[in-house]
């Protein structure tokens, strides 16, 4: 895939999904820069990448605050003059009944799972802008999920906050078009990350009859098309497809990537 040369800012980079999509983006020849939240978990995905031969820098970056936003965006624009993508991959999955999640827990959700990705729209938009103007169209990734296409018991902060990215990502794609700033969302199902195996954890411990997380596992497993449970790699496959441009024509869609679990 058409990936070399590409600045790309990766956020949620120090686990699961976001390490692979650093790992698979810069193994396609972008230069990758690697933000978390946790900058040391960062710094290692980088560790991995330049071992490789690779080309990343790691970012300590909460993705919740507005300045925070300017000053990566401003020292990739100082580094590098550019960015041809941005995938907003942080985030985090809040599982409790409806009436046991307090207001303070659902905005939690909302802050880190939406604001983030508007705040990180916002931020890098000029910059892409300038980018584009280069030559070549500009890519935005943004992570929701099934849950932000179809309702899940217990997930009601989660699902509000999946569906307002997947809409967001709609209304910014018709908004930058005349940019050449493409933007879609990708939608897993279960995937094996520390998020993914921590909500079958949770489900289990706000009372959900299942005897295990390996049982859970196997139950998803069961009733995917597929067989099996997402891996990390399977996502980022889909990530740097729409980051190339050989998705250059693609925007305001949504991408399930759930081995067919939804449709059963
Ligand atoms: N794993 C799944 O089953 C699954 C399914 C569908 C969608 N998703 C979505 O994919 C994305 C990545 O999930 P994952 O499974 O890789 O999770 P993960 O827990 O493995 O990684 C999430 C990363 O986000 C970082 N993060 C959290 N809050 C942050 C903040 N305020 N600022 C900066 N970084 C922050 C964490 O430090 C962590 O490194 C999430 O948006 C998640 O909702 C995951």
């Amino acid at each position: 895939m058409q990936l070399k040369d590409k600045v790309i800012l990766v956020t949620g980079a120090a686990s699961g999904i976001g390490r692979q999509a650093c790992l698979t983006l810069a193994k396609g020849g972008a230069r990758v820069f690697a933000t978390d939240l946790n900058g040391a978990g960062a710094a290692e995905t980088v560790g991995r990448i330049e071992a490789e031969g690779g080309q990343a820098a790691s970012v300590a970056h909460d993705v919740t605050d507005p300045q925070d936003w300017q000053r990566v965006v401003g020292d990739i624009d100082r580094l590098a003059g550019r960015l041809d993508g941005l995938v907003n991959c942080a985030g985090l999955m809040v599982v409790r009944p409806f009436q046991d999640t307090d207001f303070a827990l659902y905005r939690r959700q909302q802050t880190v799972n939406v604001d983030s990705v508007w705040l990180g729209c916002q931020a890098a938009r000029a910059l892409m802008a300038k980018t584009a103007a280069l030559g070549k169209a500009c890519s935005i990734v943004n992570l929701s999920s099934i849950l932000g296409q179809k309702g899940g018991s217990m997930h009601a902060a989660y699902c509000t906050s999946k569906g307002a990215v997947r809409l967001m990502s709609k209304a910014l794609a018709v908004e930058l078009g005349r940019w050449q700033i493409r933007v879609n969302s990708v939608h897993p199902g279960l995937v094996e990350t520390p998020l993914g195996i921590g909500s079958m954890q949770d489900m289990i411990s706000h009372g959900v009859p299942i005897p295990s997380v390996e049982a859970a596992v196997g139950m998803v497993a069961q009733r995917t098309p597929l067989g099996r449970m997402a891996q990390p790699q399977d996502v980022a496959n889909v990530i740097a497809f729409l980051c190339a441009d050989e998705s250059a024509y693609v925007t305001g869609s949504e991408l399930t990537v759930d081995g067919g679990y939804s449709i059963n």
